[in-house]
């Protein structure tokens, strides 16, 4: 670990050991009271915890084996067990009284709204299931969706979990090379996408963009689009179906695919350090198990609530908690489209008191971007209905976590700051209600999960030291592969540390066990909560004519938490002329969309490489950041 970090290590310890105790209207209400003693008897047995988990999905056929690791690192759950992912988010409900409640709110920046209660979100699905069905798609499939967070996105997802289809769904906000990339990976035969969508008042045109992306790809077989704005789009009449005219006339009853528990259920993909992103493949039988469980003890969920998760479900946030979470637990899911600042920094406060949420699940990104507008925002709402907040994406600063407990919870909610990848498909290390907080930590692990900070040779380090976050033991709604690279999965996952799940976080443990996780260890930037690749930013960079190499590293941010600085080597006869930087950040927006923000170009003559030609990203941050260099003596220039 470099030094600088382990003196920030120690000061957050000193200045962060504030406990904020629940109150005991909090603990009487929790479905888990008693924390420590719950922690305690799950570790006693992780199995054991995870089977009786289980036993709240509906399964067509009972497991014969709760966990299999004769085949490690390719673990598996449930094992002989038949099941689906969408029976466990829909269809049982219709068999109950659920039936009626609002299953989708839904609303967007422009103030348009709608809403399903669970019945009519059957129906919806099964016209779905039966179009698709009608044009071949068939189990293990896979199907791509590129949409604005509208109900068809939910539809889309659902409908193919229902047909043993596995969907791919890339954040719109993603360029048509990364969306082509996707596509091309999973080979996916259909594509759903939307005729645009309002962000900050403009329409974003996904069509155009997902035009262009099937020029790169040869499997696509449908596009099926959503009428959301009537935008006047390219209508390509061999290819392309209005989503309204292709459930026309289906049958509102459909057959649901009985899969087993280790049939995959999705693929998402995430950045990694090499150029290509990775495929991560959930399955039909544990993802549901982790993420029902965790949703209901980590929100304290009673089942009739409205729970707000302000991700987009193209990542791995939106899946598990705006979709399937809510959903595998009978709630309502508050889907919002849009900015929460649009037309008034008060736009997030407004949907909060106007739908009653109760919980409220955000990213330390938006807190702090509201913290910017003021306190007097929140203030104008009466926003009584909340009872739990959640954080994620990436570590929360106590300053922000202090202003969201006092400003929004009106220090009485607890904040759930839940740690997890798109890897582990559920929240693996947060508090529950019932536990004491500490702001800035993500508490201890979640019941039936044992983490821990190590040494690079697996050993476990002193309290209050940095090393690498592992998990030690296995759990149900953990990544099965990386789509057709099971090498890479093993290599990534397995082979950093023996006999543990590297996360590729760096952490450390204080003298109560709480977790401070401090960021990544990789090149992966994070900017506003999402996984970006170096790799994947720096080729779009290179595929402009006038550069011939680039190297992108992170640099804080107080809003978005990082923002991408690249230095750029020039081919000859470019000059380095801000009207080209200019013209580099407009490159790179339209290669990899506007995820990637760039704050700074600078334009160097060589770059710092070790002897086999490796950049060394971390001097140019130091550099940057005005550290120590560290240890320099690979570097040759
Ligand atoms: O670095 C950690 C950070 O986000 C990474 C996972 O990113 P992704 O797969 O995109 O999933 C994000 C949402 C689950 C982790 O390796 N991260 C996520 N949550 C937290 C966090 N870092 C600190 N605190 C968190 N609560």
């Amino acid at each position: 670990m470099p030094k600088k970090q382990e003196r920030d290590l120690t000061d957050v310890l000193l200045s962060s050991q504030k406990k904020y105790k629940p109150s005991k209207k909090i603990i009487k209400e929790a479905n888990v009271k008693d924390y420590e003693k719950t922690l305690k008897q799950a570790a006693k047995d992780p199995v054991k915890f995870w089977e009786e988990a289980a036993s709240e999905l509906s399964w067509f056929k009972p497991w014969e084996k709760v966990f299999d690791d004769s085949k490690k690192p390719f673990f598996k759950w449930f094992t002989g067990g038949k099941c689906n992912l969408a029976y466990n988010a829909l269809d049982r409900h219709i068999e109950t009284k659920t039936k009626k409640r609002t299953a989708i709110l839904w609303e967007d920046e422009i103030g348009r709204t709608r809403k399903y209660t669970y019945q009519q979100l059957y129906w919806e699905v099964n016209k779905l299931v039966n179009a698709l069905r009608g044009i071949g798609v068939k189990k293990g499939d896979r199907v791509a969706i590129y949409m604005p967070n509208i109900p068809e996105i939910a539809t889309a997802m659902l409908a193919c979990a229902k047909i043993g289809a596995m969907h791919s769904v890339v954040y719109a906000g993603f360029s048509s090379k990364a969306l082509a990339d996707r596509i091309n990976d999973a080979r996916a035969k259909v594509l759903f996408t939307a005729d645009g969508s309002f962000r900050r008042g403009k329409i974003v045109d996904l069509k155009s963009i997902t035009d262009d992306a099937i020029k790169e790809t040869k499997s696509i077989k449908k596009v099926i689009v959503v009428k959301n704005n009537n935008a006047k789009i390219k209508f390509n009449k061999r290819l392309d179906v209005w989503y309204h005219d292709f459930i026309k006339g289906q049958p509102v009853e459909a057959k649901c695919a009985k899969m087993d528990a280790e049939d995959p259920a999705f693929v998402l993909y995430t950045s990694g350090t090499t150029s290509k992103p990775k495929g991560v493949v959930h399955v039909h039988g544990g993802y549901p198990v982790g993420v029902l469980r965790t949703i209901k003890w980590v929100f304290d969920l009673r089942g009739d609530e409205v729970f707000w998760c302000t991700a987009d479900p193209g990542w791995i946030t939106g899946h598990s908690y705006i979709i399937y979470g809510p959903l595998l637990a009978g709630i309502t899911t508050l889907m919002y489209e849009g900015v929460p600042d649009i037309p008034k920094p008060d736009r997030i406060w407004k949907v909060v008191e106007k739908y009653k949420v109760n919980v409220l699940y955000t990213a330390p990104t938006l807190i702090r971007a509201m913290m910017r507008y003021g306190a007097e925002w929140p203030a104008k709402h009466k926003m009584a209905s909340l009872r739990i907040l959640g954080s994620v994406g990436e570590p929360i600063n106590p300053e922000a976590w202090k202003w969201y407990y006092r400003y929004v919870g009106k220090n009485r909610c607890p904040i759930m700051d839940t740690w997890w990848q798109t890897e582990t498909g559920m929240n693996m290390i947060t508090p529950l209600p019932a536990a004491s907080l500490k702001a800035g930590s993500a508490c201890k692990p979640f019941p039936g999960i044992i983490a821990d900070v190590v040494d690079k040779k697996g050993k476990q380090v002193p309290v209050g030291k940095g090393g690498y976050l592992v998990i030690r033991n296995q759990w149900p709604s953990m990544i099965r592969t990386i789509f057709n690279n099971p090498k890479r999965y093993i290599k990534t996952y397995w082979g950093q540390i023996k006999g543990v799940y590297f996360a590729g976080d760096v952490a450390f443990k204080d003298k109560d066990g709480y977790f401070w996780i401090q960021g990544r260890t990789d090149d992966v930037l994070k900017i506003a909560g999402h996984r970006i690749g170096t790799a994947e930013v720096e080729s779009a960079f290179v595929s402009h004519k006038a550069v011939v190499e680039a190297a992108v590293i992170g640099v804080p941010d107080e809003v978005k938490g990082e923002v991408i600085k690249t230095f750029v080597i020039l081919k000859e006869g470019f000059k380095p002329t801000d009207d080209l930087k200019i013209e580099l950040k407009k490159h790179v927006r339209k290669t990899l969309g506007p995820v990637a923000v760039i704050k700074d170009i600078a334009f160097l003559d060589k770059l710092p490489k070790t002897r086999s030609g490796k950049i060394m990203r971390r001097v140019l941050k130091a550099k940057e950041l005005g550290q120590e260099l560290g240890d320099t003596s690979a570097m040759v220039n």
